[in-house]
C-alpha cells in the first residue's frame, strides 16, 4: 500500500504548513460575492428594528408618546424602557462591572443614546415611525470634559448617587468611577526627587473609533415551538454572548445558539453588548418572529464603543548620560456615560501598566482615574490589546521628550535603555513578565535599513536650507520601538464577567484523511481559515488544503472567549497545535500497530510515521486515518478526534522597530510620508504573507488615528464627526508604500513559539507617525503637540512656532 516516497522537502511543501505564504482560502468567497454577513441573513416573516435616539447629550426624558408611530401602517411594536423593565432588561451589565441603560430610563447621558425601539414590517417603515415617536426632553447641563466632571455639582449617574464604592474600589466624587494604581509610588517619587534629569509632559490621546466597514447588527429568531433562540450577530466573542444572554434572559444555554457569520472588521468595536442586540432579542420573543437590527454609519460612529480618550501626565527621570531611572504616569480616563470598557475584569484600565515599554526602568508608578462624562460609552482596544496603544504612545512620547531634555539623539536614548536579550524573561516594574525579546538586534537592523545617520544628516541640511529661505518643507524622522502584550490570558489573571480567558480547538479527522477543525475564536478578516489549517498541517501531516476551519457557531464550536486583543494565535493557536499533537499521539499508536512494532519504534516524519532506522517502512497519515475508523485495533477506540482547551501560562510579547520619514509643507500643513519601515517580531511566523497584510492594515489604521481620525464633541455634547465626511478613513491617496521586515524571537512558552501580530503595527504605528510630525519641528523648539495631526493642526504648530514669518 505504501507509495514511492517523494522527497521530504516536496512532501513538506505539499502540506502548506507553517512558514508558507499560503494564499487566503476565504478570499475566493469574499471576492466572488459569496460572503455571508449579518445583513445577508433574511428569514421568512422577518421584522426590522430601528432606534429613536436622543438629540441631547444630557436631558431628562419627561414623556415618550408612541401613539402616532403605532398608527403607521406596518409598525408592529415600539419598545421603551417601561416595556423592558418587567423583564429586568431596561438596564444591562457592562463588561466593566457597571450597568448601562438599554433604553432611556428617566434620562439620557449622551447624544445618540437609545430611547425607543421601533419594530416594523421593513426598515423604511421603521425609520418613518422613528420620526413619529414624540419624546419630551428637559435639557440638563452637559459635561464633556473629565476634569470638569470631577469638579462639577452635576450628578451624571443619578442611579449611583450616594454610592461611594464602585466595581473597582472607592469613588472619590459622584462623577468618578475608579482609581487604579500599579507600582510603587513612594519609591518612584523618591527616585524623581533625587534624579539628575526629570522630563515632564502632558498629552491627550484623543477619542477615536474603530469604524469597521461593516457596522454592528443582529438578527434574533425565537422559535416559540421548540423554545430555541438563535441570534446571528456581529460578535467578536459569540460564546460570551450566549452565556450572558442565558444569564439575562433565563433561557437555558443549550436553547440559545449564537452565530457570528462573516464579520467585516471588528477592531474591538464588536466585543461589547449593545442595546440593539438586546432589543432585537426581546422584540423577537415578544412578536414570535425574527427581528433584524442593523446600524447605519452615523449610529455606529456616535453610539457604539469609542476608543482612547486618555489624558496622560508623565514624568520620566534619568541620569545625565541618559540611563532612565524612573517613570510616573497619571491618566484621567474619560469613559463617557457608562463604564462599558472592554477589559479583563481585574484590569479597569486594561494593560496600561505595560507603559514602561521596551525599556529597563527600575521603578515606576501608574494611576488611572476613570470618569463619567456626557459622551458615548465604550473604551475598547481599537486594534490593540487592552489600552496598549495608549501605553506605547505614552512611553514613546516620553522618550522623545526626555531626549529633548537631555539634548540627546532619541535613537541612542532608546538603545541604551532597552531591556537586554539576557534579561528575558524580564520582570517589569509594573508587574508583567516579558517572555522573550531581542530588542538591540531589531533596532540595529532597522537603523541600518533606513540609513539612520544619513537621514539625520539630510534633516540637518534641510533645517539649514529652511532657515536660509531656500525651502518651505521640513523633514521629520519618526522613531518607535514598541512591545505589545497579547494573548489574554492566563485564567488566573484574566476573565471577562467572570469567564476565564482560555481558548479552544476541536479537530476531527475523517476516514479518508481530510479534516475539520473548530475553534472558539472568530475571524473578522484576519485569515484564520487559512492560518489555523497551516498549524494543523505541520502538526498532523494532513495538507492544509484538506482541512476546513470553522468558527463562530456556538452549537458546533468548542467554548472560547473570541477574537480581540491579538489573542487568537497566542491562545487558540496554541490550542490548535496541542489538539494536533493529541491526534499525532493516537496516530502513533495506530501506526505502530499497523507496522507491528512498539509505539516507541516509530517516529513522525512530515506526513507519516516511519519505523526508526527503516525509513522504507511507514504509514502515511491518510492510511492511519482510514485504519482509525475501519480496522479493529486492540485497546484503541475507533475514530481520530481531539479537543484542546488552552489556558496560557503567560501572555506573549511581540515587539517591533518602526521608522517613518516625512516631509511637511510648513505653509499648508500637509505631510507627505516618504518612507515607512516596519520591522515586526511576532515569534514563529505562521504565514508571512498574512503577517504582511496585517502589518499594512494596522499601519493604515495607525496613520488614520495619528493624522486625523477623531470623535470630536462640541460644548453641548454634539458629535461633530458622525459621518465619513468628517471622520477620517484613509484611502490609497494617503497610504504610502510600507517596507516590512522581521526578526524571529520565539515565545518560550507557546507550543509553536508564535506571538500575536494583528495589532502590533497599530500600536507601534501611531507613535511613529506622531513622532515624525513632532520631530520635524523639534529643531524649532517643539516639545510636544497633541494628535490628531490633521493639516490644520500641523499648520497651527508651524504658526505657533513663528515659522510663517
Ligand atoms: O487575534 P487576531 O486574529 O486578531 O490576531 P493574531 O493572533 O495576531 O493573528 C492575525 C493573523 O496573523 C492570523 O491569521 C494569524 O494566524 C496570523 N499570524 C501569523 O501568521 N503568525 C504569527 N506569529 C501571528 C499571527
Amino acid at each position: 500500500m505504501n507509495d514511492m516516497a517523494p522527497d521530504r522537502e516536496n512532501r513538506a511543501a505539499g502540506l502548506k504548513g507553517m512558514g508558507c505564504s499560503r494564499k487566503r482560502v476565504e478570499d475566493v468567497r469574499f471576492t466572488q460575492g459569496k460572503g455571508n454577513y449579518v445583513d445577508d441573513v433574511k428569514l421568512p416573516g422577518m421584522l426590522h428594528g430601528d432606534f429613536v435616539r436622543s438629540p441631547y447629550a444630557h436631558a431628562r426624558v419627561k414623556n415618550i408618546d408612541i401613539s402616532k408611530a403605532m398608527e403607521l401602517d406596518g409598525v408592529v411594536a415600539v419598545l421603551t424602557a417601561k416595556d423592558l423593565e418587567p423583564l429586568g432588561l431596561h438596564w444591562m451589565p457592562t463588561l466593566a462591572g457597571d450597568k448601562q441603560m438599554v433604553l432611556a430610563d428617566g434620562k439620557v447621558l449622551f447624544q445618540g443614546q437609545e430611547v425607543a425601539f421601533v419594530v416594523a414590517r421593513d426598515r423604511y417603515v421603521a425609520a418613518d415611525a422613528v420620526e413619529l415617536v414624540e419624546v419630551e426632553y428637559e435639557e440638563l447641563p452637559v459635561i464633556t470634559n473629565p476634569f470638569e466632571a470631577l469638579q462639577s455639582d452635576v450628578v451624571l449617574r443619578e442611579d449611583l448617587e450616594g454610592q461611594t464604592e464602585g466595581a473597582h474600589g472607592p469613588r472619590k466624587h459622584h462623577n468618578h468611577i475608579f482609581t487604579w494604581e500599579q507600582g510603587d509610588e513612594a519609591a518612584t517619587n523618591e527616585v524623581m526627587d533625587n534624579a539628575e534629569v526629570v522630563a515632564e509632559e502632558e498629552m491627550y490621546y484623543h477619542r477615536t473609533h474603530p469604524c469597521p466597514l461593516e457596522t454592528c447588527g443582529a438578527v434574533a429568531s425565537m422559535d416559540k415551538v421548540n423554545g430555541k433562540l438563535t441570534v446571528w450577530g456581529t460578535f467578536q466573542a459569540p460564546h460570551v454572548v450566549r452565556t450572558v444572554a442565558s444569564l439575562l434572559s433565563g433561557i437555558e444555554e443549550h436553547n440559545i445558539r449564537v452565530i457570528s457569520p462573516d464579520i467585516g472588521g471588528g477592531f474591538g468595536n464588536k466585543v461589547g453588548v449593545y442595546p440593539g442586540y438586546v432589543c432585537s432579542i426581546v422584540a423577537s420573543i415578544v412578536t414570535g418572529v425574527p427581528v433584524k437590527w442593523i446600524e447605519d454609519r452615523m449610529e455606529n460612529l456616535m453610539s457604539t464603543a469609542f476608543a482612547r480618550d486618555y489624558w496622560m501626565k508623565g514624568r520620566i527621570s534619568a541620569t545625565k548620560d541618559g540611563k532612565i531611572t524612573g517613570l510616573h504616569c497619571h491618566v484621567t480616563a474619560d469613559h463617557g456615560g457608562f463604564d462599558a470598557c472592554a477589559d479583563p475584569t481585574k484590569f479597569p484600565a486594561g494593560f496600561m501598566n505595560i507603559c514602561t515599554g521596551s525599556y529597563d526602568i527600575p521603578v515606576a508608578y501608574l494611576a488611572v482615574d476613570g470618569v463619567y462624562t456626557n459622551k458615548a460609552p465604550g473604551g475598547v482596544s481599537y486594534r490593540c490589546s487592552f489600552r496598549v496603544t495608549e501605553a506605547v504612545y505614552f512611553i514613546e512620547r516620553m522618550i522623545e521628550v526626555l531626549a529633548i531634555e537631555l539634548g540627546m539623539d532619541a535613537a541612542e536614548l532608546r538603545r541604551i535603555n532597552f531591556i537586554r536579550k539576557d534579561q528575558f524573561p524580564y520582570k517589569a516594574a509594573l508587574g508583567w513578565e516579558y517572555d522573550s525579546g531581542d530588542y538591540h538586534t531589531a533596532w540595529d537592523k532597522a537603523m541600518k535599513a533606513v540609513d539612520y545617520d544619513g537621514l539625520r544628516k539630510e534633516q540637518a541640511e534641510r533645517v539649514e536650507a529652511f532657515k536660509r529661505g531656500e525651502t518651505r518643507s521640513l523633514m521629520g524622522i519618526g522613531l518607535t520601538f514598541f512591545t505589545e502584550i497579547v494573548g489574554a490570558g492566563p485564567v488566573k489573571n484574566c476573565d471577562i464577567l467572570g469567564m476565564g480567558m482560555f481558548d479552544s480547538c476541536e479537530i476531527r479527522i475523517h476516514p479518508t484523511g481530510s479534516a475539520i477543525a473548530r475553534l472558539g475564536t472568530i475571524s473578522q478578516g484576519q485569515g484564520h481559515a487559512t492560518t489555523f489549517a497551516q498549524i494543523l498541517a505541520t502538526e498532523t501531516g494532513i495538507p492544509a488544503d484538506s482541512i476546513t476551519i470553522e468558527e463562530g457557531d456556538t452549537d458546533t464550536a468548542p467554548y472560547g472567549l473570541g477574537t480581540y486583543g491579538s489573542r487568537s494565535t497566542p491562545v487558540a493557536g496554541a490550542a490548535t497545535a496541542l489538539a494536533g499533537r493529541k491526534i499525532r499521539a493516537k496516530a502513533q499508536m495506530i501506526a505502530a500497530y499497523l507496522l507491528e512494532v512498539h509505539d516507541d519504534d516509530v517516529e513522525f516524519d512530515v506526513d507519516r510515521f516511519v519505523v526508526k532506522g527503516a525509513p522504507e517502512r511507514f504509514k502515511t497519515m491518510k492510511e492511519i486515518a482510514y485504519a482509525a475508523y475501519n480496522q479493529a485495533i486492540p485497546g484503541i477506540e475507533p475514530g481520530l478526534e481531539a479537543v484542546s482547551y488552552y489556558d496560557p501560562p503567560n501572555m506573549t510579547y511581540p515587539f517591533g522597530a518602526y521608522v517613518c520619514v516625512m516631509d511637511i509643507d510648513v505653509d499648508t500643513g500637509v505631510p507627505t510620508i516618504r518612507r515607512f519601515y516596519a520591522l515586526d517580531d511576532c515569534g514563529t511566523r505562521i504565514n508571512p504573507m498574512i503577517i504582511e497584510g496585517q502589518v499594512h492594515g494596522g499601519l493604515t489604521e495607525a496613520l488614520a488615528v495619528a493624522l486625523g481620525q477623531e470623535i470630536a464633541y462640541d460644548d453641548l455634547g454634539n458629535v461633530k464627526t458622525g459621518t465619513l465626511m468628517d471622520f477620517f478613513l484613509p484611502t490609497m491617496v494617503e497610504v504610502p508604500n510600507y517596507e516590512t521586515d522581521h526578526t524571529v524571537t520565539p515565545s518560550p512558552h507557546h507550543p509553536i513559539g508564535a506571538k500575536g501580530v494583528g495589532e502590533s503595527p497599530h500600536v507601534g504605528g501611531v507613535p511613529c507617525f506622531s513622532n515624525a510630525i513632532q520631530d520635524a519641528f523639534r529643531p524649532f523648539g517643539l516639545r510636544h503637540t497633541n494628535m490628531p495631526h490633521d493639516h490644520w493642526r500641523i499648520w497651527k504648530t508651524a504658526n505657533d512656532l513663528g515659522l510663517h514669518g
